[in-house]
């Protein structure tokens, strides 16, 4: 495969049944028996934080085979001062196309249209085996919390812009487009409307519980 095949450019509504596709595809039965990020998709393009000038996909011969999705949340320092920030995700890449550096490319390139736009600061809940060759760091090394003054093993922050953070402490805020998620019966039936897949467990669901459940301490 060639680099050059592979193009990056922005989501149309003619895209979208395919980018959900694939992000069905890429995210079966990985957390849970099943998915529901195809339909996080089609509720986060609806929600007021999601930014459609950073929905971007890449194209290989015609077909669609890597997203990447973004939408606006916020810090709050200790003294009350709010700083937008974005959360990252959902990110895919179709099975067949993973390990080829695409979702390397994907991010490259929208950081670099992200700071471009002014942001400064990108977070996300992942596994950090995909995150830190991109410059993510542990929360805690940026004192960002949740409110409960809680780091999650899992909350991941990039500086846009080294020094954006400042060392201050700050609680991450995030947006609430994935609430319908937990809509068990309204994912389902979304699902019914994408070809018919085998949910199961399968042993990378416990880590997805260990990576999602953990947090830094000292
Ligand atoms: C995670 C995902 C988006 C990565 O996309 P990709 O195109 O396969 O990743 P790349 O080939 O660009 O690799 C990026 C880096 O992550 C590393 N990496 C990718 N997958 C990895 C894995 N499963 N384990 C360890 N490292 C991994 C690569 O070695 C690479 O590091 P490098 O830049 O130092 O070479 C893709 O595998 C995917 O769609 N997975 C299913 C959905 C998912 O888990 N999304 C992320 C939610 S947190």
């Amino acid at each position: 495969m060639n680099k050059n095949d592979f193009i990056i450019r922005l989501e149309t509504k003619n895209d979208y049944y395919e980018v959900e596709n694939l992000a069905r595809e890429a995210f079966w039965n990985l957390s849970f028996p099943g998915c529901s990020e195809h339909y996080f998709m089609h509720v986060l393009r609806q929600h007021e934080a999601f930014i459609p000038e950073l929905d971007y996909v890449v194209e290989y011969k015609g077909k669609t085979v890597g997203s990447v999705m973004y939408s606006v949340s916020k810090l709050i320092d200790e003294n009350g001062s709010e700083k937008p920030v974005l959360t990252m995700g959902p990110i895919c890449v179709l099975p067949e196309f993973q390990r080829k550096g695409l979702s390397k490319m994907l991010l490259e390139y929208t950081f670099a249209k992200a700071v471009e736009m002014g942001y400064d600061t990108v977070i996300n809940f992942g596994n950090p085996d995909n995150y830190v060759a991109r410059g993510y760091k542990s929360c805690k090394k940026f004192n960002v919390s949740l409110e409960n003054d809680c780091y999650p093993a899992a909350l991941l922050v990039k500086e846009l812009k080294a020094g954006a953070l400042d060392g201050r402490k700050w609680v991450y805020y995030q947006n609430n487009a994935d609430a319908p998620c937990d809509n068990e019966e309204e994912v389902e039936r979304y699902d019914s409307l994408f070809p018919p897949k085998v949910k199961a467990w399968q042993p990378i669901q416990e880590e997805f519980y260990i990576h999602s459940h953990s947090s830094i301490t000292w």
